[in-house]
């Protein structure tokens, strides 16, 4: 396993992290057992794996309590709480008071097991909400770092609906964030010139999610949003076989699957410490750390990705 500096927080992390979330969380969205969903996380940890992204509204933060037990030194636990009063809308202003938030935080340390989180992130923050994140609940995050319940302070965006980093661009103008986390992947790299300029400036510890997600690691879905942009007008169908759109990236001496292609772009993306990885197969575990480890695409890969969807800001791969 490679591993990083999380920028400023200055923890050394492995470069691929496990995503407890997403369309998987672990495999309990299809029928995991909780004991199959543990088995991921302990072989994560066994190949090297001391990251591990959780958020109390995945419903995974008991399991991965229960994964790290009599092991807790061994993994960062990054995890997420969202700011909006329950039942309220999750785009709305309806938010959460310092007080509430800090209360709420009891239920993270809980179910996790554990007397600190290492990062503790606002989840899924629109930017019409983050004025409140700032005079409200930033100060709750301070008490809670006093208190030695938490070590860094995170924020993560709403990809799905941000999908051109409206409120992470809003953020990064602040030094209030240790930890941000991102959409970014093969059809959708516009953090490359939204957040990650900034993080790298700022030194901010840069988390990527949705690397892989429906469109590339489904046809069907890579089929619906490749025919999506087309009819957008922001990709060009000459620049692509239309009916097998990456096939230039299974050359041989380039990736043997779309899936791998996708991690490894961002991967090596500048600016990028930690790519989640999230799935409830131990198969696509083993085979999303070890593709993790290789290098980067060719450049001639790079450049036509570039080319096809460098200007591509406004879909996120769900
Ligand atoms: N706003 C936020 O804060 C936010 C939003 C979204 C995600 N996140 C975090 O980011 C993490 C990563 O996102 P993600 O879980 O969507 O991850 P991802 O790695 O981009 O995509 C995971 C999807 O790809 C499939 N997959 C994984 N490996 C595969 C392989 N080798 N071959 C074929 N299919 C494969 C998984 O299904 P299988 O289970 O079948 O492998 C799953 O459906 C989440 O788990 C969560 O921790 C945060």
């Amino acid at each position: 396993m490679q591993y990083v500096t999380l920028g400023k927080t200055g923890l050394n992390v492995s470069s691929a992290g496990l995503g407890c979330g997403g369309h998987s969380r672990l495999g309990q969205a299809y029928g995991n057992s909780t004991a199959q969903s543990i088995a991921i996380i302990h072989a994560a940890m066994d190949m090297g794996v001391n990251f591990i992204d959780t958020a109390t509204a995945y419903g995974t933060e008991p399991i991965v309590g229960e994964a790290i037990k009599g092991r807790r030194d061994e993994v960062i636990i990054s995890t997420k709480r969202t700011i909006f009063q329950q039942g309220a809308s999750p785009t709305g202003n309806e938010l959460l008071t310092g007080a509430e938030f800090i209360t709420g935080v009891e239920d993270n340390l809980k179910l996790l097991g554990t007397d600190h989180i290492d990062i503790l992130h606002l989840h899924g923050v629109f930017a019409n909400q983050y004025d409140h994140c700032v005079q409200e609940l930033v100060p709750a995050l301070h008490q809670l770092q006093d208190q030695g319940k938490i070590r860094f302070l995170g924020v993560t965006e709403r990809f799905i609906r941000d999908t051109n980093h409206t409120m992470l661009s809003r953020a990064l103008e602040d030094d209030v964030w240790d930890v941000v986390m991102t959409g970014f992947n093969m059809i959708n790299p516009s953090a490359r010139h939204t957040v990650l300029p900034k993080t790298q400036e700022k030194n901010t510890g840069t988390l990527i999610m949705f690397a892989v997600r429906r469109a590339l690691s489904d046809p069907d879905a890579t089929a619906e949003i490749i025919s999506e942009l087309i009819s957008a007008g922001l990709i060009d169908p000459s620049d692509l076989d239309t009916e097998n759109p990456f096939s230039f990236l299974l050359a041989p001496n380039c990736a043997s699957t779309v899936t791998e292609a996708a991690y490894r772009f961002c991967r090596h993306e500048p600016g990028a410490h930690v790519v989640l990885t999230g799935t409830g197969s131990l198969e696509h575990l083993k085979e999303n750390l070890e593709v993790l480890q290789m290098p980067a695409l060719p450049t001639e890969a790079q450049d036509k990705l570039r080319n096809i969807f460098g200007n591509v800001d406004s879909v996120s791969g769900n």
